[in-house]
């Protein structure tokens, strides 16, 4: 593929892997190719993990290293996302240049929709995509900053002090013609064939009927990455003229089956403006589906043809196609013949009845006729860049002048095998008037005629046929319309019913960032306080930055590959390497034998195995490593090693059954303040009920990536990884050989992404990795696949929480026992801090008199879940806020009101006897319902929900008190080393890692105001464990508290030390000082520390001081939800934080941004999913999905709070890495505020169940609409469910 082509072959590092299936846009270049028949050159973006090299010919292609870079001149697209703080770990940030760039190629002053889109396929873990956004609306007429384009000829604001680059001359690399003869590229496994002529396409056909027709690879591609497909011939017919030609008739036209996505979605385009309106509903149609194919880079790919030809499932093109009667033109040695797309066509999962030497030469779509109406209507898990859940195309044709059906045909996709027609139910309603009886009589035909089992693969099976249903009333509601204003009926649809089919609103609006201003007379040197930018963000967005898989290869490397478990209990009978050993390039296989030093590596006490040796305890457990030349051979090698098991009775995979069999990490903790039991006999009310919350995968793009570099003398190992806790790889290495610290180096450049991830699952890597350099002698890379990240390194720990509350009819919250279960997966890992933590934070904001909490960290059979950002806070506080939602329910009050009744007020002691002063808690609520003007939007929604019968509006605020340091006193401590060189120029060492989150930009910061010089003279290194030794995991928000100060205590030595010759020629420069500092013999070089606070938390008592203070915050969303669909969007969120005096303002906004969204993913959409007998089944963005730029509100404020000081953290500053994230949860209460009027205008009131995430399904479920109530529950224990419910 391209990627590897351009990463390995040609060092061109910039261009990134994040998933190699076409579903992160990492990887994004453009590509430009010249077309002859309108003598000009197309430009498109693509992803390069699924672009064959071979059908490259004739092409150019622009990576990000082609279009700026430090060394010449930084592009305008590069500058801008920079300078819009929208680059944080950078990983994403090379892909979303190329996707803006390759816009900007074709459309230099692009929409905000043209923007949307050209980024649709483009995932960022970290910012929240605000600032992306931002950073390029500049490129848009409509921008609101000064309007450079970026095209060489304006500046813009954004622009800094380098020119613009003027466009790359890609034109001169296209070739204009290309040699007209067929093609063979012969691999090791593979031969490519590329002919030229349909007759030796045919002919290639039917010499090789097996072998596939590649056009996108978007289909195969991925088939024989993650599948194993193979394939020894393939054929590319991209140089065959007539798979391309586009053929106009009167009846209709037809479409080239080679042609893209892109060109049918611009050539349909093109027939809509200038068709009449009736003779353009199928185009329509499938214009309304184009939109929603994958991301752009696999629209400009993926052929019509190869979507028609895949027959997946839930395709989207086949049920438009199939119900608009539309034909193709197929051709083989035996003819060409016409067939028409259609249930006989399409016969099963990828099957159609195309005879295997077939081809299909180009697709026939009609023009449609007056009286025929068309309509394609989708659900799916993301509102773009996602396979849909359920997709239709419906088309009727009435009986002139009259609404007695003639023709109809409904088609949908993901309800079966196949594309399935409900020609049942079609049969039933042709031939009668168009209207409610006859249409209600048409659910019930069509309940019956697609009834799916509750087994179906994919699951979601209640969801998908209430979905068959309400997509069929859309289409209802669109056609009353259309026969009102065809006037066949009297009545259009009222305001209220109309709601069911527009669409869900849809703008982005720039966003405010509010920050404080530095103090008054603050020097302008002096950089704190102020927005600086990430100081790599320039080399991010050129692709020059390095990632640790972007380090050059050193001679001789070799590729680990891990095996892991496929079994969820099972006793290790035998590892069979034979055939492993003898697989060309196989060098090694490791196990757990090899291990020269400790097999186990220690967090927290707790042992945990490294390769499993006896016993495996959940599928995805590491049991050996196989090592080879390259990565595929060490593929190859994996793929043969041979596991011999025994099963183990009766896994354990959710939290119900580890209760049942008592399947528990210890301690279980408990904490109790004033007297739960008695309170509960003198409340008013009390309401017992439970939220269940899914876990979540941390997702960073990049993937865990290490290389361990034997020295060759001293066994010595320089380590190169990505990793949050570079002391601990160090240290669990140096035990798994068996020789001291001192001998391993561990070193981290930057981590594209981490969220808790990369703490002690990259450990364990390390250390196989490490064993297998150590064995060879060679150094060893370790990339891992998107698919064996997931599957390997855990997840956020899902919970169960269970609560009983006693309160008064007036509110307030008199008493509250909460249980928590948490689903550990196979080991200890952090759980049991995890939960520890979850404990601490149940209270939230909230003053609860009698307060008891429990929580347990349950073993499971599932892998070992870990630390992920907020590390047990958000899933603790969903569960508190969920509460006092329910006693808002019973009460029939707003839950802001409850909220408020109990929250802290003045000076308290927390349930754990820590004194606080919520005084900018109530600060940030108050100023949030203020600056979101709560109470006139709470009102406006009310009457919404009135007028809209099918969309309903929610609104939630909500506060968050989140603990900042670890709790564990000694974790809280760090150090530097600072170095002045004599010409002035200043290095920087500190123990934090930089993950994006900026931290070397305020350490940047720091170091200027403590040594009074600009930054420009600062430059941070690697975070490395030679330089700084026994540093602290880069976490729990506090690795600016901590190594600020110990960056700060350095520079203040060296600041000192220079005071004599300062003295000497108070009028001299900084250089001249260092320079005679130097001459006078004094140290130049000086390390700081910084002891931290001496935190810590007794269980026994109960009682401790765990945190050093609080970030406060409050956050107010409001969204709007298809109530027919379960799809939803966030209208707006205001977030107040207080994070006292920000360092840097940008930085901090960012992390605001960054985790808010990442918290509406944990709470809306991100699912994990295991089949019954325990495999993730959710191993890539295909199948987890993230949210993507469609997922961001429409408006997105963050204000920080004004007049805040914190006399506990450096410079008055407050952490805010991971606080935020739990105010993502206010788009979940939104969501349960509007679902809770949809189900009060059905007759439902009180409290109802809505578990995280709250997806779609689940949304639309609990909406309980009309179509919801007609689908018959299956019955739990009648059937094997597709998914099992974590936890
Ligand atoms: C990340 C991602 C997201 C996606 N999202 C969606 C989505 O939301 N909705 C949706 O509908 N689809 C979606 N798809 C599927 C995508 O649209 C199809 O994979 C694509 O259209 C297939 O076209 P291709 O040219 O890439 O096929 P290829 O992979 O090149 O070929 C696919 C198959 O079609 C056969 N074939 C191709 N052309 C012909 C021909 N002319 N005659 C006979 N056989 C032929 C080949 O032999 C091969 O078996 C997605 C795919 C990806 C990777
Ligand atoms: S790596 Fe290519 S799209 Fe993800
Ligand atoms: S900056 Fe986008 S993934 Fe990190």
């Amino acid at each position: 593929m391209l990627l590897s082509y351009l990463r390995d072959r040609l060092r061109l590092t910039g261009t990134k892997y994040g998933c190699g299936g076409g579903g992160c846009g990492a990887c994004t270049v453009m590509v430009s190719r010249y077309q002859p028949g309108t003598k000009t050159i197309l430009h498109y973006s693509a992803n390069a993990c699924l672009l064959p090299v071979c059908q490259l010919q004739g092409a150019a292609v622009t990576t990000v290293e082609g279009i700026g870079s430090t060394k010449t001149r930084v592009h305008p697209v590069q500058e801008r996302i920079a300078r819009a703080h929208g680059s944080q770990c950078g990983f994403c940030t090379p892909g979303m240049v190329m996707s803006m760039y390759t816009l900007l190629r074709n459309t230099p002053q692009p929409t905000m929709e043209d923007i949307r889109e050209a980024l649709g396929g483009n995932l960022c873990r970290c910012t929240g995509y605000r600032p992306i956004v931002d950073g390029f609306r500049t490129f848009c007429q409509e921008s609101n900053c000064c309007q450079g384009n970026g095209n060489g000829t304006a500046g813009c604001c954004l622009d800094g002090e380098s020119p613009p680059e003027k466009s790359g001359n890609v034109s001169d690399s296209v070739p204009e013609t290309e040699p007209q003869m067929s093609q063979r590229f012969i691999g090791e496994n593979i031969v490519w064939i590329s002919p030229v002529s349909l007759d030796e396409l045919i002919q290639l056909k039917a010499d090789h009927p097996q072998a596939p027709l590649v056009i996108g690879n978007t289909n195969i591609g991925p088939d024989i990455k993650f599948k194993g497909a193979l394939h020894p011939i393939i054929i590319s017919p991209t140089r065959v003229q007539e798979l391309f030609a586009v053929t106009r008739t009167a009846q209709g036209v037809y479409i080239g089956a080679g042609c893209s996505l892109s060109v049918v979605k611009a050539l349909l385009e093109g027939l809509v403006q200038e068709l009449p309106e009736e003779k353009t509903e199928i185009y329509r149609a499938l214009l309304q589906q184009l939109g929603n194919v994958g991301g752009q880079q696999i629209r400009n790919v993926a052929s019509i043809g190869g979507n028609i030809v895949s027959a997946y499932p839930n395709s989207d093109l086949n049920p438009v196609l199939a119900a608009g009667s539309c034909k193709l033109s197929v051709v083989s040695k035996g003819g060409r013949k016409e067939i028409l797309l259609n249930k006989d066509f399409l016969v099963g999962f990828g099957k159609t009845s195309l005879k295997p030497d077939e081809i299909v030469l180009s697709v026939f779509i009609p023009v449609s006729r007056k009286w025929e109406f068309m309509g394609a209507l989708r659900q799916a898990p993301r509102k773009e860049n996602a396979l849909a859940t359920v997709t239709s195309g419906i088309r009727v044709m009435f009986t002139e002048g009259s609404s007695v059906v003639k023709e109809l045909s409904i088609c949908y996709g993901g309800v079966g095998p196949c594309t399935v027609s409900a020609s049942r139910t079609c049969a039933a309603i042709i031939g009668r008037p168009w209207n409610e009886q006859t249409l209600s009589e048409a659910y019930t035909v069509l309940l019956d005629e697609i009834s799916l089992s509750p087994s179906h693969p994919g699951g979601k099976v209640d969801f998908r046929r209430s979905l068959t249903l309400s997509l069929l009333f859309k289409f209802n509601l669109q056609i009353l319309h259309k026969l009102w204003e065809m006037n066949v009926i009297k009545e259009d649809l009222s305001e209220e019913m109309s709601s069911g089919i527009r669409p869900l609103p849809n703008q982005l609006q720039p966003g405010i960032q509010v920050f404080q201003p530095v103090v008054n007379g603050q020097s302008v040197d002096d950089q704190v306080g102020r927005p600086v930018m990430h100081h790599s963000a320039i080399s991010q967005a050129t692709g020059e930055a390095v990632y640790c898989d972007d380090i050059p290869k050193t001679d001789g490397e070799l590729h680990l590959v891990l095996v892991t478990s496929t079994r969820p209990h099972a006793k290790i009978r035998g590892i069979d390497v034979t055939e492993a050993l003898q697989v060309p390039g196989v060098v090694d296989v490791i196990t757990s034998k090899d291990i020269p030093g400790k097999k186990f590596r220690t967090f927290t006490g707790v042992d945990e195995e490294l390769l499993a040796e006896n016993e495996v305890s959940c599928v995805g457990q590491m049991v050996c490593a196989v090592i080879a030349d390259t990565r595929e051979q060490a593929k190859r090698g994996a793929a043969v090693v041979k596991i011999h098991y025994e099963d183990l009775p009766e896994p354990v995979f959710t939290v119900e059954e580890a209760m049942e069999k008592k399947s528990y990490f210890q301690p279980q903790r408990t904490i109790e303040r004033g007297n739960v039991t008695q309170a509960f006999e003198e409340v008013d009310q009390v309401y017992e009920g439970e939220i269940r919350l899914g876990g979540q995968e941390h997702f960073y793009m990049e993937t865990q990536s290490m290389v361990v570099v034997p020295s060759g003398e001293d066994r010595e190992l320089r380590v190169y990884l990505s990793c949050q806790h570079p002391t601990y790889a160090q240290e669990s290495i140096a035990e798994t050989l068996g020789i001291p610290s001192n001998r391993v180096s561990c070193h981290v450049k930057r981590v594209g992404g981490a969220f808790g991830g990369k703490v002690t699952k990259t450990s364990a890597i390390a250390c196989i990795t490490s064993v297998a350099a150590w064995r060879s002698g060679r150094a060893v890379r370790c990339v891992l696949e998107r698919g064996e990240d997931m599957l390997i390194t855990g997840a956020r720990h899902p919970v169960l929480g269970r609560y009983k509350v006693g309160f008064m009819n007036d509110g307030k919250i008199i008493a509250a026992d909460l249980h928590y279960y948490a689903n550990s997966g196979n080991t200890a890992d952090e759980s049991v801090l995890v939960v520890e933590k979850v404990l601490l934070h149940l209270d939230n904001a909230y003053n609860v008199p009698n307060l008891r909490g429990h929580s347990v960290a349950c073993k499971t059979n599932l892998p070992s879940n870990t630390a992920f950002r907020g590390f047990g806070v958000p899933q603790s506080m969903l569960v508190t806020e969920n509460m006092i939602n329910d006693v808002a329910m019973k009460l029939g009050r707003n839950a802001e009101e409850i909220r408020e009744i109990n929250m802290y007020k003045e000076v308290s002691l927390t349930h754990y006897k820590f004194q606080f002063d919520p005084k900018n808690l109530l600060r940030c609520w108050d100023e949030c319902k203020e600056k979101s003007d709560y109470d006139s939007r709470r009102q406006a929604a009310g009457e919404f929900n009135q007028k809209n019968r099918w969309k309903k509006r929610g609104l939630a605020v909500i506060p968050i008190k989140y603990g900042i340091a670890f709790s564990e006193g000694f974790l809280n401590q760090a150090a530097s080393l600072v170095h002045i060189y004599k010409d002035g120029s200043v290095l920087v060492s500190h123990g934090g890692t930089e993950m994006g989150q900026g931290i070397h930009t305020k350490m940047q910061q720091v170091a200027s105001r403590e040594l009074h010089i600009p930054t420009s003279f600062i430059h941070i290194t690697e975070t490395s464990t030679s330089a700084v030794p026994n540093t602290c995991p880069s976490a729990a928000s506090f690795g600016t508290d901590a190594n600020g100060m110990a960056v700060k205590n350095a520079c203040e030595t060296l600041y000192r030390r220079l005071e004599p010759v300062r003295k000497q020629n108070p009028t001299g420069t900084w250089e001249s000082w260092v320079k005679k500092a130097f001459l006078q013999k004094i140290s130049l070089s000086a390390t700081g520390y910084y002891r931290g606070h001496d935190l810590y938390m007794d269980w026994e008592k109960q009682e401790g001081q765990p945190y050093a203070y609080f970030t406060y915050g409050a956050c107010c969303s409001e969204v709007e939800v298809d109530c027919l669909s379960g799809d939803y969007r966030t209208v707006r969120t205001d977030i107040v934080t207080d994070i006292g005096r920000s360092i840097n303002p940008s930085v901090d906004i960012g992390q605001i941004e960054g985790s808010f969204i990442q918290g509406l993913g944990l709470y809306t959409m991100e699912e994990l999913q295991f089949s019954p007998s325990g495999v993730l089944l959710t191993r890539g963005p295909s199948q987890y999905k993230i949210p993507a730029i469609c997922d961001i509100p429409l408006q997105f404020n963050v204000y920080l709070l004004s007049d805040s000081d914190n006399p506990h953290a450096i410079y008055s500053s407050k952490g805010i890495g991971e606080p935020v994230l739990f105010l993502g949860s206010s788009v979940f209460f939104a969501i349960k505020d509007a679902v809770a009027a949809a189900r009060a205008e059905a007759g439902m009131d009180g409290p109802f169940t809505l578990d995280s995430p709250a997806t779609p399904e689940r949304t639309c479920l609990a909406c309980n609409t009309d179509f919801t109530q007609k689908i018959p529950p299956s019955r739990p224990g009648s059937f094997k469910p597709w998914a099992l419910n974590i936890p």
